[in-house]
Protein backbone atom coordinates (compact mmCIF):
# COMPACT_ATOMS: atom_id res chain seq x y z
CA UNK A 1 0.00 0.00 0.00
CA UNK A 2 2.95 2.58 0.64
CA UNK A 3 4.48 1.81 -2.45
CA UNK A 4 0.84 2.30 -4.32
CA UNK A 5 0.46 5.95 -2.33
CA UNK A 6 4.10 6.89 -3.43
CA UNK A 7 3.92 6.28 -6.99
CA UNK A 8 0.48 8.35 -6.85
CA UNK A 9 1.99 11.34 -5.55
CA UNK A 10 4.93 11.00 -8.33
CA UNK A 11 2.27 11.07 -10.93
CA UNK A 12 0.58 13.53 -9.20
CA UNK A 13 3.59 15.59 -8.96
CA UNK A 14 4.34 14.96 -13.07
CA UNK A 15 1.27 15.89 -13.79
CA UNK A 16 1.38 19.45 -12.45
CA UNK A 17 4.84 20.34 -13.94
CA UNK A 18 3.25 19.38 -17.47
CA UNK A 19 0.41 21.33 -16.51
CA UNK A 20 2.44 24.15 -15.47
CA UNK A 21 4.79 23.64 -18.91
CA UNK A 22 1.76 23.87 -20.71
CA UNK A 23 0.13 26.80 -19.17
CA UNK A 24 -2.12 27.95 -22.28
CA UNK A 25 0.71 28.69 -24.07
CA UNK A 26 1.93 31.55 -22.10
CA UNK A 27 5.22 32.60 -23.53
CA UNK A 28 7.60 35.02 -20.92
CA UNK A 29 10.21 35.21 -23.82
CA UNK A 30 9.12 38.57 -25.31
CA UNK A 31 7.31 39.96 -21.76
CA UNK A 32 7.85 43.44 -20.86
CA UNK A 33 10.05 43.17 -17.72
CA UNK A 34 10.44 47.33 -17.16
CA UNK A 35 6.47 47.27 -17.33
CA UNK A 36 6.46 44.30 -15.24
CA UNK A 37 9.12 46.30 -12.73
CA UNK A 38 6.64 48.93 -12.62
CA UNK A 39 3.90 46.80 -11.80
CA UNK A 40 5.60 44.90 -9.10
CA UNK A 41 6.00 48.75 -7.69
CA UNK A 42 2.53 49.40 -7.55
CA UNK A 43 0.78 46.07 -7.11
CA UNK A 44 2.92 43.86 -4.85
CA UNK A 45 5.52 45.61 -3.38
CA UNK A 46 3.08 47.41 -0.50
CA UNK A 47 3.41 43.52 1.09
CA UNK A 48 6.27 41.73 -0.30
CA UNK A 49 10.38 42.57 -0.79
CA UNK A 50 12.54 42.03 -4.01
CA UNK A 51 15.39 43.67 -3.87
CA UNK A 52 15.72 44.35 -7.54
CA UNK A 53 12.74 46.35 -7.74
CA UNK A 54 14.09 49.45 -4.81
CA UNK A 55 10.97 49.65 -3.45
CA UNK A 56 11.06 49.89 0.32
CA UNK A 57 10.72 46.46 2.61
CA UNK A 58 7.63 44.87 3.60
CA UNK A 59 6.81 42.17 5.51
CA UNK A 60 2.97 41.71 4.85
CA UNK A 61 3.74 39.14 2.57
CA UNK A 62 6.81 36.25 2.15
CA UNK A 63 9.93 38.42 0.94
CA UNK A 64 10.11 37.35 -2.92
CA UNK A 65 14.24 37.03 -3.06
CA UNK A 66 13.87 34.39 -0.19
CA UNK A 67 11.14 32.52 -1.51
CA UNK A 68 13.28 31.78 -5.04
CA UNK A 69 16.24 31.66 -3.29
CA UNK A 70 17.12 28.16 -3.28
CA UNK A 71 14.80 26.89 -6.54
CA UNK A 72 17.25 29.51 -8.05
CA UNK A 73 20.32 27.38 -6.29
CA UNK A 74 19.33 24.05 -7.55
CA UNK A 75 18.76 25.25 -11.53
CA UNK A 76 15.08 26.22 -11.46
CA UNK A 77 14.97 28.25 -15.27
CA UNK A 78 13.74 31.47 -15.12
CA UNK A 79 10.68 30.35 -17.22
CA UNK A 80 9.41 27.97 -14.67
CA UNK A 81 9.36 30.92 -12.06
CA UNK A 82 7.79 32.95 -14.17
CA UNK A 83 4.79 30.51 -14.44
CA UNK A 84 5.07 29.85 -11.05
CA UNK A 85 4.33 33.44 -10.18
CA UNK A 86 1.82 33.91 -12.70
CA UNK A 87 0.03 31.16 -11.54
CA UNK A 88 0.23 32.09 -7.93
CA UNK A 89 -1.21 35.47 -8.81
CA UNK A 90 -4.30 33.68 -9.74
CA UNK A 91 -4.65 31.10 -6.90
CA UNK A 92 -3.32 33.30 -4.21
CA UNK A 93 -4.15 32.85 -0.63
CA UNK A 94 -5.33 35.16 1.78
CA UNK A 95 -4.35 38.31 2.80
CA UNK A 96 -3.12 38.01 -0.92
CA UNK A 97 -6.16 39.00 -3.65
CA UNK A 98 -6.68 36.66 -6.43
CA UNK A 99 -6.19 37.87 -9.90
CA UNK A 100 -4.74 41.29 -8.53
CA UNK A 101 -3.62 41.62 -12.16
CA UNK A 102 -4.18 39.85 -15.41
CA UNK A 103 -3.30 39.87 -18.37
CA UNK A 104 -0.35 41.37 -19.95
CA UNK A 105 0.41 43.06 -16.79
CA UNK A 106 0.39 39.55 -15.33
CA UNK A 107 2.63 37.84 -17.55
CA UNK A 108 4.80 41.13 -17.56
CA UNK A 109 5.29 41.19 -14.01
CA UNK A 110 5.90 37.26 -13.65
CA UNK A 111 8.62 37.71 -15.74
CA UNK A 112 10.44 40.21 -14.09
CA UNK A 113 9.39 38.70 -10.83
CA UNK A 114 11.30 35.31 -12.67
CA UNK A 115 14.51 37.59 -14.10
CA UNK A 116 15.68 39.28 -10.20
CA UNK A 117 13.66 36.85 -7.73
CA UNK A 118 16.61 35.36 -5.55
CA UNK A 119 20.05 36.70 -7.23
CA UNK A 120 20.24 39.65 -5.01
CA UNK A 121 20.35 41.18 -1.33
CA UNK A 122 21.12 39.34 2.03
CA UNK A 123 18.43 36.25 2.66
CA UNK A 124 16.29 37.11 5.97
CA UNK A 125 15.41 33.71 6.58
CA UNK A 126 17.33 32.84 9.75
CA UNK A 127 18.48 29.74 11.54
CA UNK A 128 15.61 28.16 14.10
CA UNK A 129 16.99 29.27 17.69
CA UNK A 130 18.79 26.29 18.84
CA UNK A 131 17.52 23.90 20.96
CA UNK A 132 17.96 24.37 24.62
CA UNK A 133 19.92 21.09 26.61
CA UNK A 134 17.55 19.46 28.15
CA UNK A 135 19.72 18.92 32.00
CA UNK A 136 20.70 15.27 33.00
CA UNK A 137 18.84 15.87 36.50
CA UNK A 138 15.47 16.96 34.88
CA UNK A 139 14.96 14.30 32.22
CA UNK A 140 12.96 11.33 32.75
CA UNK A 141 14.68 8.13 31.65
CA UNK A 142 13.24 4.70 32.56
CA UNK A 143 17.06 3.73 33.64
CA UNK A 144 17.49 6.53 35.61
C1 LIG B 1 -2.10 42.57 0.49
C2 LIG B 1 -0.74 42.07 0.50
C3 LIG B 1 -0.20 41.42 -0.77
C4 LIG B 1 -0.12 41.94 -2.05
C5 LIG B 1 -0.59 43.31 -2.53
C6 LIG B 1 0.57 40.94 -2.85
N1 LIG B 1 0.86 39.84 -2.09
FE1 LIG B 1 1.81 38.16 -2.74
N2 LIG B 1 1.54 37.32 -0.89
C7 LIG B 1 1.01 37.96 0.22
C8 LIG B 1 1.00 37.03 1.34
C9 LIG B 1 0.54 37.34 2.77
C10 LIG B 1 1.53 35.81 0.85
C11 LIG B 1 1.68 34.49 1.61
C12 LIG B 1 0.37 33.75 1.53
C13 LIG B 1 0.46 32.32 2.00
O1 LIG B 1 1.55 31.75 1.97
O2 LIG B 1 -0.58 31.79 2.37
C14 LIG B 1 1.88 36.04 -0.55
C15 LIG B 1 2.48 35.09 -1.36
C16 LIG B 1 2.98 35.35 -2.63
C17 LIG B 1 3.76 34.42 -3.40
C18 LIG B 1 4.20 33.03 -2.94
C19 LIG B 1 5.51 33.19 -2.19
C20 LIG B 1 5.87 32.02 -1.34
O3 LIG B 1 6.94 32.06 -0.71
O4 LIG B 1 5.08 31.08 -1.22
C21 LIG B 1 4.06 35.03 -4.59
C22 LIG B 1 4.89 34.46 -5.73
C23 LIG B 1 3.44 36.34 -4.55
N3 LIG B 1 2.78 36.50 -3.35
C24 LIG B 1 3.49 37.25 -5.58
C25 LIG B 1 2.82 38.47 -5.58
C26 LIG B 1 2.76 39.35 -6.73
C27 LIG B 1 3.42 39.07 -8.05
C28 LIG B 1 2.01 40.42 -6.34
C29 LIG B 1 1.62 41.61 -7.18
C30 LIG B 1 0.92 41.33 -8.41
C31 LIG B 1 1.61 40.22 -4.95
N4 LIG B 1 2.12 39.02 -4.54
C32 LIG B 1 0.85 41.10 -4.20
C33 LIG B 1 0.55 39.26 0.27
C34 LIG B 1 0.42 40.10 -0.81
Amino acid sequence: MRHTGRVAVAIVLGAGVLALAGCGGDDFADADLDAGKQTFAAACSSCHTLNDAGTPPSQIGPNLDDSFRASREVGMSDEQFAGVVQRWIRIAQKPMPRDLVVGEDARNVSAYIASVAGMGGESTVRPANPTPEIPRESRQDQND
